[in-house]
Parts: structure tokens; sequence; C-alpha cells
């Protein structure tokens, strides 16, 4: 006995899930896409506390004493970080910005953070 495609549950509930997916992102491919959204959603949580634009963000306001407005204070909006430079900072910490653990920041998602905040990155 036959059924089309279309009348089998699970693959019906596929071509959902995957017209769902389609409309949500447009050229993007799922490889190009998936690290930057990951490591957009790991700066949101771990890092823009303290390093979104604005007063009340000690990263940002310490970074602004820091470079006196040479470079930009807001940390994605640097041109200048390497991924391996964000790494490591993040793993050695720098002044009130405590080193993060690998059990808070895995390997995995500080390659895609990395690659976030540093998207901008020209090489000199
Ligand atoms: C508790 C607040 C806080 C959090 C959370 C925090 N930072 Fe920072 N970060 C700072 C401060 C403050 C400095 C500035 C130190 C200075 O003035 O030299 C800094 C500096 C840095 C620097 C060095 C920039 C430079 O040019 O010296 C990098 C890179 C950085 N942070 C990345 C991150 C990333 C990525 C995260 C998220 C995983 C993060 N920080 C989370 C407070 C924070």
């Amino acid at each position: 006995m036959t059924r089309s495609l279309m009348t089998e549950p699970r693959l019906a509930l596929f071509f959902t899930f995957a017209a769902a997916l389609a409309s949500g992102t447009q050229a993007a491919s799922p490889a190009e896409r998936a690290p930057t959204a990951s490591g957009q959603a790991v700066y949101e949580h771990w890092c823009a506390p303290c390093h979104a634009p604005g007063p009340g963000h000690p990263g940002t306001q310490s970074l602004q004493l820091k470079y006196g407005g040479k470079i930009p204070a807001v940390l994605i909006e640097r041109t200048d970080l390497a991924p391996e430079t964000v790494s490591l900072f993040v793993r050695q910490g720098v002044l009130l910005m405590a080193p993060f653990r690998k059990t808070e920041i895995t390997d995995a998602q500080l390659a895609t953070l990395a690659a976030y905040v540093a998207r901008n990155f020209r090489k000199p």
C-alpha cells in the first residue's frame, strides 16, 4: 500500500517546518547563518550587559576612557579586534571583566562568539 508523500504525517511536518525556516530567513545558507546567529546569542547573553552602547555599560565606558574616543567604545563596532584577541580577553578577563569559564561559554560557543564580535575585523 503506498501513500502520497504529503499525506505521510512526519513528512508533512517536515515540509511545514522547512517552509517556516525558508520564509524566516532569506538568502543565507544554513552554514553561513548558524555561526553568526548563535554567536550573537552568546554575545547578547554574556557581553551586551557591559558592552552595549550608552551609559550604564561599564565595558563601553571603560573602553571609552581607555581609547579616548579614537576607536569605537562599543565592542561590536570595532574593526581592529581579531577573533583570537576576543577569545583571549574572554578567557583571561581584564580589570572588572572576570574570565569566562568553559562551563559558562564552551569552546564551541566562544568560536562563534569571537567570529560575531570580530565580524568587522579588517586586517591591518
Ligand atoms: C562585568 C562587565 C563585563 C562583561 C560581562 C564583559 N566585559 Fe568585556 N570588558 C569589560 C571592561 C570593563 C573592559 C575594559 C577594560 C579596559 O578598560 O581595559 C572590557 C574589555 C573587553 C575587551 C578588551 C577590549 C580592549 O580593546 O581592551 C574585550 C575584547 C572584551 N571585553 C570582550 C568581552 C566579551 C566578548 C564579553 C562577553 C563574553 C565581555 N567582554 C563581557 C567589562 C565586561
